[in-house]
């Protein structure tokens, strides 16, 4: 293959640089996430020098639960991942999470059965903890709201809570609660979550949700004008999220949709489902976006402006459900097979910015999660390092036009949703941005199991001064990084000066079979 790329040849020329917020987060109540991942225990308690600094010095609240600071390393706007937002509080967990257990003395809050995972829920970590967390990491919040058993009533006092500034009773809780006047501000809200499904506590049809998501849409947008809701979508590809948009688009500011790949694969073709199968993530994100067109097509029809909603994908991930299940708690070990697979979906993230507000990995901490923890160790898995380096260098840039790659896979995967769709995706995925007219990043992941692939390179007006490639390969699918040996599957990364690259360009570049480089000039 021959790569010409041209730093004007932009695909969006107009479209914003790719938001640092498609590398969200979310924070669910579920398995080991909230405690014994993101804070302390109490069942397995973390020796001391893990926990943050307050707890040896005794600032905190009688019975309250201390930060990990080593799981804060990592996550956060300055953390390893750069993480930028966190959903909270779920996740399923939240259709039958009551805010208010949640708040005010540790020893008064009470214990609750949680019926979303099946455990009981202690409400020592609640909304004023998860808004410090998030003051703590630069992380900003997004509050999922209950629309199972919560009540609208719920829902404006928790939104009251957080953001009220005047003299009134629940603004007073907060204060009372956090000693400061000031107040939350928590700017992203969503209108339940996955409310389609028959496993949500309440869930409903789409008329039924539409119904009472546009009631609560309009009270919370009264109470706040501030704020920005998030319509709870399904794939994006569904008659839910059509009907869903076309009564809520006035109202909502994004529009929510989940995927998992690898759920429900079939085990004989379970390379092609990973690395394939995000491909039906990005035609779901294609076919969300011309629901939205569709509907403000509709408006202009009736002359009323349109309205620019954004997709949230706030549940991305690899899950396989044999793996994580519910009983573990959604514990993935996940091996290098997966890594390429999340490694198309990150591509697919970067490719697909211009329609995201956002979009959440699915989970930060313990659950299907990159990050493993003991009580005083964090294990990075496979999935990590690929997140780490998309996260910080696959931002803030313009995407570039890449050629079409022809050689294309054909053949069984899972979901079936691709083969129904007929998407044939080619073996080599590839996005390629431009920084500040300074500096050019390509993701190249070659999905062919056997072959190498090689490429020539010439930029039309782009002079290179020097060139990283970071490379993550293994010749092991099911190698996986453990507490004995968290570092058998982690990137490499060489440098080259510009001499090195004209002669690098011209004779080719090659990516591995099943492989991934990330080259940034
Ligand atoms: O992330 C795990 C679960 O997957 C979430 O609770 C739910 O929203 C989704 O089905």
């Amino acid at each position: 293959a021959h790569i010409l790329l041209s730093s004007s040849n932009l695909i969006h020329p107009n479209a914003e640089p790719v938001d640092p917020k498609i590398y969200g987060g979310f924070l669910e109540h579920l398995g080991r996430c909230i405690y014994g991942g993101l804070v302390d225990d109490p069942k397995d308690p973390s020796p001391a020098g893990v926990l943050e600094d307050k707890k040896e010095a005794g600032v905190l609240g009688e019975g309250e639960l201390a930060f990990r600071k080593d799981v804060m390393a990592v996550l956060g706007k300055e953390g390893e991942l750069e993480i930028p937002l966190l959903r909270w509080p779920g996740g399923n967990f939240v259709s039958n999470y009551h805010w208010q257990d949640g708040v005010g003395p540790f020893a008064d809050r009470p214990k609750r059965v949680e019926l979303a995972w099946h455990g009981v829920e202690s409400n020592l970590f609640g909304t004023d903890e998860f808004i410090r967390y998030c003051r703590e990491t630069g992380c900003e919040p997004y509050i999922c709201l209950n629309m199972g058993t919560g009540s609208y009533e719920e829902a404006l006092a928790w939104l009251e809570y957080c953001n009220g500034t005047e003299d009134t009773t629940w603004a007073n809780l907060r204060r009372k609660h956090t000693g400061v006047d000031e107040p939350h501000n928590v700017k992203y809200w969503g209108l339940g979550n996955e409310m389609f499904g028959p496993w949500q506590i309440g869930y409903l049809n789409p008329t039924a949700y539409s119904v009472k998501a546009k009631m609560w849409a309009h009270g919370l947008k009264l109470l706040d004008p501030t704020i920005l809701l998030v319509s709870c979508g399904c794939t994006g590809a569904t008659d839910w999220d059509r009907e869903v948009l076309a009564t809520l688009l006035p109202f909502v500011d994004m529009h929510s949709i989940h995927n998992y790949t690898m759920f429900g694969h079939n085990p004989d073709i379970a390379y092609e489902s990973n690395v394939f199968s995000p491909a039906g993530s990005e035609r779901q994100i294609e076919i969300c976006k011309a629901l939205i067109d569709l509907t403000n097509h509709d408006r202009s029809q009736q002359k009323v402006p349109a309205r620019n909603v954004k997709i949230a994908f706030d549940e991305w991930n690899v899950w396989d459900e044999k793996k994580a299940t519910s009983k573990n708690g959604l514990t993935q070990v996940y091996d290098y097979a997966d890594a390429l697979g999340f490694i198309a979906w990150l591509n697919v993230l970067v490719r697909q910015h211009k329609d995201l507000g956002l979009a959440c990995l699915a989970q930060s901490v313990n659950v299907l999660s990159p990050l493993l923890t003991t009580a005083d160790k964090v294990l990075r898995q496979t999935t990590f390092y690929p997140l780490q380096l998309f996260s910080k260098y696959m931002k803030g840039g313009q995407l570039l036009q890449l050629p079409s790659f022809p050689d294309r896979y054909i053949g069984p995967t899972s979901p079936v949703w691709i083969q129904q769709n007929e998407l044939q995706p080619a073996y080599i995925d590839a996005v390629a941005m431009i920084i500040d007219d300074s500096s050019i990043r390509i993701s190249i992941l070659n999905r062919h199991p056997s072959a190498d692939w090689k490429a020539k390179f010439s930029f039309a007006d782009f002079e290179v001064s020097k060139l990283d490639i970071h490379e993550l390969y293994s010749d092991n699918m099911g190698a996986a990084n453990t507490f004995e040996k968290p570092d058998l599957v982690v990137p490499s990364v060489k440098s080259h000066d510009a001499a090195a690259w004209s002669k690098m360009a011209e004779e080719g570049i090659v990516v591995r079979k099943h492989s991934w480089i990330l080259m940034m000039f």
